[in-house]
Order: C-alpha cells, then sequence, then structure tokens
C-alpha cells in the first residue's frame, strides 16, 4: 500500500522498513558519484522528503536522470534517518517507476523558481502543487471540520439551506440572477422569462431566511455553504462566490448570540493551533510575523464591545485622517474600521446597535425606534469578519420595516408566517470564512485563500 510524507513524519512507519511512496519532484541534483537526490511532496503536509537513487536502479540512466520539477514517480525503498538526524528521513530507493513526464519543462508553469501568487492565481489547477496552496488548503480543511465539530458538539443540527432563491436576503441586490438556459429562452424576445420557476431566481447572499425557518422549530441550528455576490468592490477582500457560516438560535438575544459567537472563535482557532502548527508557521516565516501569537492573543484576550453611538464619537474626532468622513448615521468604511481595530483599542471590536438605516429590515428594532439589534466583529488589520443581529420577532414590526424599505411584503410570506405562528425570540450570525483565512495567515488578497477564486473580472475556470 501507497504511504503519504505524513504516515512518516507522524511516526506510522517503522524505520529501516521497506516502504511504497507516491508524490511529485520538487527538486533534483544529481551527483558526479553516480546517484540522485530527489525531493518529493505529496501535499499530505507542507514537508517534504528526499528520495537517494543511485545508477544501480535499472531505470537510472534512462529516466531517473531525465526527471524535472512536476513529473510524478512511485518509489520503492527503506526508510532511513537523514544523516542521523532524527527529525527527518529520507528513503534509500530500490526501484522508481516515473508516472508522468512533465512535457516541455521549460513550459512548466510551476517550475522550481519562485513565482509571485498573481501569476499562481492564472493557473488555479496547477497552483495546489505549492506550498502556498497546500498550506492554505489544509488550513481550510482544519477549520471547517473544527467548525462543524463545535456545533456538533454543542447540539446544534446543520441545514443544508438552499442556493437558488427568489428573495434578496440582505435587501441590497447585489445578486446574480438566474438564467435559464437556452430553449426556455423564446426565440422573438430573447430575453429569459423565467418559465423554468416562473419568477425570477437569484443565487443566495445569505441562508439567514431558510435557517430561521429552522430554528424555529429546531431550536439551534447552522448552515455553511457557498454564498454569492454581485459585489462590484475589486477589493481584496470581497469574493463573488464564498463560503459563509450562519448559526441561527431560538430563544436567546443579542447578548448571548454575541457571547456565542466569541466562545465558538476562540474553540475554533485553539484547535487550529493544535492541529495547523505546521503550515501556520509556514506563513508566519513567509511574511515574516509571528501568527501564532497573534492567533493566541485573540483566543486569550477580550474583545471591545461598543455601542454604534461611541464608535461614531472616536472616529469624527478623527475625521482628517479619512478619506471618507464620517459623521453621525453613515456606514463605517474599511478605513474606519481599521482605525478602531488596529489604533485606537488594537485589539478585536464589537459594535453593536446600528442605526436601522445602516442594516437589513430583518433586524430586531430596539425600543428607542431608531437602532437595531446588530452587532458587527471587527478584527485588526481585516476588518468585518462576521455579522449578527437578534431578529425581528413582532409581525408588525416586521410588516412596518418591510414598508419603510418598500419590499414587497408578499414575497415574504412565508418567512412572516414564522412570526404569525408561534414566534419566538430568535438570534443568529454569519462568518465570512475566507475572511476568517485572511486573519489567521495573514494573506493579503483572498483569491489567494480559496481554490478556484470567482471575483469581479474573475472566473477562469
Ligand atoms: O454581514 P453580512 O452581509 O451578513 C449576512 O449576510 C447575514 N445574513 C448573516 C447572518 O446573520 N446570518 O455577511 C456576513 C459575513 C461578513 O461579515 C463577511 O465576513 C462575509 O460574510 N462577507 C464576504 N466575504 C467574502 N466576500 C464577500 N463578498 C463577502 N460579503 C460578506
Ligand atoms: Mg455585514
Amino acid at each position: 500500500m501507497n504511504i503519504t510524507i505524513a504516515n512518516i513524519f507522524n511516526k506510522q512507519i517503522k524505520l529501516n522498513t521497506n516502504i511504497k511512496i507516491s508524490g511529485w519532484v520538487r527538486t533534483k541534483r544529481d551527483s558526479k558519484l553516480g546517484f540522485s537526490f530527489i525531493v518529493i511532496y505529496d501535499g499530505s503536509c507542507l514537508k517534504t522528503l528526499q528520495i537517494i537513487a543511485n545508477k544501480k536502479i535499472k531505470n537510472y540512466k534512462k529516466e531517473i536522470l531525465l526527471l524535472t520539477t512536476g513529473c510524478s514517480i512511485q518509489v520503492k525503498g527503506v526508510l532511513v534517518y537523514y544523516k542521523e538526524n532524527k527529525q527527518l528521513y529520507e528513503i534509500k530507493a530500490k526501484h522508481i517507476k516515473i508516472l508522468g513526464w512533465v512535457n516541455n519543462p521549460c513550459s512548466y508553469p510551476m517550475s522550481a523558481k519562485h513565482h509571485t501568487l498573481e501569476h499562481l492565481r492564472n493557473f488555479s489547477h496547477l497552483r495546489p502543487r505549492t506550498n502556498f496552496i497546500g498550506a492554505i488548503s489544509r488550513i481550510r480543511n482544519i477549520l471547517f471540520y473544527y467548525i462543524h465539530k463545535y456545533f456538533q458538539k454543542n447540539n446544534y443540527y446543520w441545514i443544508q439551506t438552499p442556493i437558488i432563491t427568489s428573495l434578496d436576503t440582505e435587501g441590497s441586490s447585489e445578486m446574480f440572477e438566474i438564467s435559464e438556459s437556452k430553449s426556455y429562452i423564446t426565440s422573438k424576445s430573447k430575453k429569459n422569462n423565467y418559465k423554468f420557476f416562473g419568477k425570477k431566481t437569484f443565487l443566495t447572499v445569505s441562508s439567514q431566511l431558510n435557517l430561521e425557518s429552522y430554528a424555529c422549530s429546531m431550536s439551534k441550528v447552522y448552515s455553511f455553504g457557498p454564498t454569492f455576490r454581485a459585489e462590484n468592490s475589486n477589493t481584496t477582500r470581497h469574493l463573488a462566490e464564498f463560503w459563509m457560516l450562519e448559526v441561527e438560535r431560538s430563544f436567546i438575544k443579542l447578548p448571548e448570540i454575541i457571547e456565542i459567537t466569541k466562545n465558538f472563535l476562540k474553540y475554533i482557532l485553539n484547535n487550529l493551533l493544535l492541529k495547523s502548527e505546521e503550515d501556520i508557521v509556514f506563513f508566519s516565516k513567509l511574511f515574516n510575523v509571528d501568527l501564532i501569537q497573534k492567533i493566541q492573543k485573540l483566543i486569550n484576550y477580550d474583545f471591545f464591545e461598543i455601542e454604534y453611538k461611541e464608535a461614531i464619537d472616536i472616529l469624527i474626532k478623527e475625521n482628517n485622517r479619512f478619506n471618507v468622513k464620517i459623521s453621525i448615521n453613515s456606514d463605517l468604511n474599511h478605513e474606519h474600521e481599521l482605525y478602531l481595530t488596529d489604533k485606537y483599542f488594537n485589539a478585536p471590536v464589537i459594535i453593536k446597535n446600528f442605526p436601522k438605516q445602516l442594516k437589513a429590515f430583518y433586524m430586531k428594532i430596539n425600543n428607542d425606534n431608531k437602532t437595531v439589534a446588530s452587532m458587527d466583529i471587527l478584527l485588526p488589520k481585516l476588518g468585518e469578519i462576521i455579522g449578527g443581529s437578534q431578529r425581528e420577532d413582532r409581525l408588525s414590526m416586521l410588516d412596518k420595516r418591510l414598508f419603510e424599505l418598500k419590499l414587497n411584503k408578499k414575497k415574504y410570506w412565508w418567512y412572516r408566517d414564522l412570526r404569525k405562528y408561534g414566534t419566538v425570540p430568535h438570534s443568529g450570525f454569519g462568518l465570512g470564512f475566507e475572511r476568517l483565512l485572511l486573519y489567521v495567515t495573514n494573506i493579503k488578497n483572498i483569491r489567494d485563500v480559496v481554490p478556484f477564486p470567482r471575483s469581479s473580472k474573475n472566473a477562469f475556470f
């Protein structure tokens, strides 16, 4: 059976035994004395493995000497310590089978030289062969696992909410409309006549409304899936397709959902440090930042919680710093968020109770009738990572908001039903998964933390 490099470094394989291992050549060096050092990787972990092949191997001259970066090989040999160093291993090869050559090595886009992240983005299909994308993919995997684990452990149910929707959950109209295949579009009008669903449909911008219907029956639920936004903001923090975790819980109010959110973040980050240290250290070295310390700080320190009004008071005093000046009732831009997290508090910040006109229709109106029971969580050097709120559970107030925002009440009939039949207080939040990855790795561009990035003018394949 094939073993992996991770099996070896996790000490699952006995020393001095015969093993079979497969992978891709990262580098090869030939000695004049009749042997070659081949370094292979297989993506199972960040580490590579050195293979020593000598001229006694029957295809040494004809094949092994011709190997280049990117070729795939299967090696049979004996596992030994590398130069008596008990931390490292190598394989004394007995047989090497070439599984795949690299045609025209000069044109191989992932050659051994250093490539920029921009170059790698043009090769989403080959870039997982780099340490960079390998490391981010393993971190993604671990975070996915612990996110599910946290909610399963705490008795939440995972609800698989739909991607196709007819409602604009966030009321911001940044939606991708679904266009039907040719057979549904009449040749005369050449327009989409929505025959398939009988109405306009879109890719979901948030599964929250669907999730609320399950929270209002199963109490503790979450969803985790692809989410789509047609924001034309070509920033390093926005994707057209990203993953959002959404959590919805009945019988709780804003302060409790804030506690749950903090507890959840600390849990997943703690486990990330336990399970992905090697990959985190890789990014620490690359960007020259102590990421372990940065993540530990988030786990150990408390978040600052402030009212929207307090945030505005702080920011107005500093207006001369900002490109976009802030005033009461205006929304926070990225530069304002970063001033609060990086300069003023030097810590994560939770901003609560925004003016109702800055937030979506579903948030609960506070007693002042001006603000909503909302929260945004901002992280240093990143800005907003989580948005959440207590939901409006009173039918009359919900209808008032729909009216104020000129949203068609009829379209929301099923959502209104949840308030008609056994309404309950409930609250929830949404976490942008890729934004979390930016935070824990210090990667600057969100297109580099997702396998196949889709963003404005970017959907290669
Ligand atoms: O703040 P948002 O828009 O909140 C909602 O959609 C709520 N319905 C969530 C809920 O309460 N269930 O989005 C939540 C998070 C943001 O804080 C941000 O981290 C991320 O989703 N996000 C994006 N991430 C990448 N690319 C984009 N275009 C994003 N838009 C939002
Ligand atoms: Mg938001």
